[in-house]
């Protein structure tokens, strides 16, 4: 090769380099120009630098440095188009404004434990306190010491969750009545908030396993007045101005025994689907507690009186927030359940 040969090359990659460098619009195609230029392995300059040593002696230096030229002329040329590149780069990458946004779940309490609370709230005014007792009962609890007769159709397979000869699922919170008053002397006011299981089908308004609250008052002289009073007080505070009414209904473990409706939430009292025409709504069962559950539990009946209640806050819940159907109460969708976010 002459030195014009290897001058001309040299011109020849020049412009080349230009184009390359100047055609690279991303800091990868970038990358590929100064590999494809200046790469140690096979590099176009590198490669022309490698033809030096064939020239002429006398034509060295001249080619040596215009290669040289050449190489610091690409390597500026790279580092100009590597800064322009840098400034227009969007600060943080592109915004897609179609993209659909992300749902936020707020997390809620479950609207019947709203209910407890409430409930709960509002009987311990009252200075009642919260009581518990087991979900897996002794049938004694669940049912004789409740004053039910031996053949009591309650205790039937058909009705009840049999755990063993005489281990149930409690049936109803009224056990904790027995336990409490067999653990603590009178007066005892207390309110038990717990799961009771039925053998039920699941349907809209039927479970197999659904909360109650069962309140409880004992003392010297508690009479029916008391009953009436605490609960109407309880319906009014709860449902703000309503109107109740006691039917007289049978338990066995109290006596007298009495249902106690609220004007119906749903219609106000003109009657609709909700409260089957009456306009009124069941909200409780309460009485009187028998002397022989007193007895049984070895308090004084002589001496003691007390009342009891027992009613459901789901079915509370479905009351106050309009629920159509219990099963929305046991399906955890959070959809549902995030209307009920504070
Ligand atoms: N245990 C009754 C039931 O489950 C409710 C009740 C409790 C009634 C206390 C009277 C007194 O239906």
């Amino acid at each position: 090769m002459t030195l014009d040969e290897f001058l001309a090359a040299t011109a020849a990659l020049a412009s080349t380099a230009r184009t390359h460098v100047s055609a690279a619009d991303t800091p990868a195609a970038l990358e590929a120009a100064r590999t494809e230029l200046l790469g140690r392995k096979s590099g176009r300059l590198t490669e022309l630098m490698r033809a030096l040593p064939d020239l002429p002696a006398d034509a060295r230096r001249d080619a040596g440095a215009a290669v040289n030229r050449l190489k610091t002329a690409v390597e500026t040329a790279l580092e100009e188009r590597r800064a322009a590149l840098a400034s227009q780069a969007p600060a943080t990458p592109a915004l897609d404004r179609t993209m659909p946004a992300r749902h936020a779940w707020r997390g809620a309490k479950h609207p019947v434990t709203l209910v407890v609370e409430e409930i709960v709230e509002i009987f311990r005014e009252l200075s009642f306190t919260v009581a518990t007792g087991p979900e897996a009962e002794h049938d004694w609890y669940n049912f004789g010491a409740l004053n039910f007769p031996p053949e009591h159709p309650a205790m039937d397979l058909h009705d009840t969750l049999y755990l063993g000869p005489n281990a149930v699922l409690r049936t109803h919170t009224s056990p904790v009545q027995v336990r409490t008053l067999q653990s603590y002397p009178p007066p005892i006011r207390i309110l038990a908030p717990g799961n009771a299981f039925r053998r039920d089908f699941f349907d809209a308004s039927h479970a197999p396993v659904f909360m109650q609250i069962e309140g409880m008052a004992v003392d010297e002289g508690v009479s029916f007045v008391d009953l009436k009073a605490t609960l109407t007080h309880f319906a009014t505070r709860f449902f703000g101005k309503t109107e109740t009414r006691f039917r007289p209904s049978y338990f066995p473990f109290t006596e007298p025994s009495a249902e106690m409706d609220v004007r119906c939430t749903i219609c106000g009292g003109a009657g609709c689907a909700a409260c089957k025409g009456t306009g009124w709504m069941e909200i409780l069962g309460s009485g009187m507690i028998h002397p022989a559950v007193l007895e049984s539990a070895g308090v004084d009946a002589e001496r003691y009186t007390g009342w009891a209640f027992g009613m459901g806050p789901g079915r509370i819940a479905d009351l106050r927030y309009g629920i159509p159907d219990i099963r929305l109460l046991y399906d955890s969708d959070v959809r549902f359940l995030e209307q009920f976010a504070t």
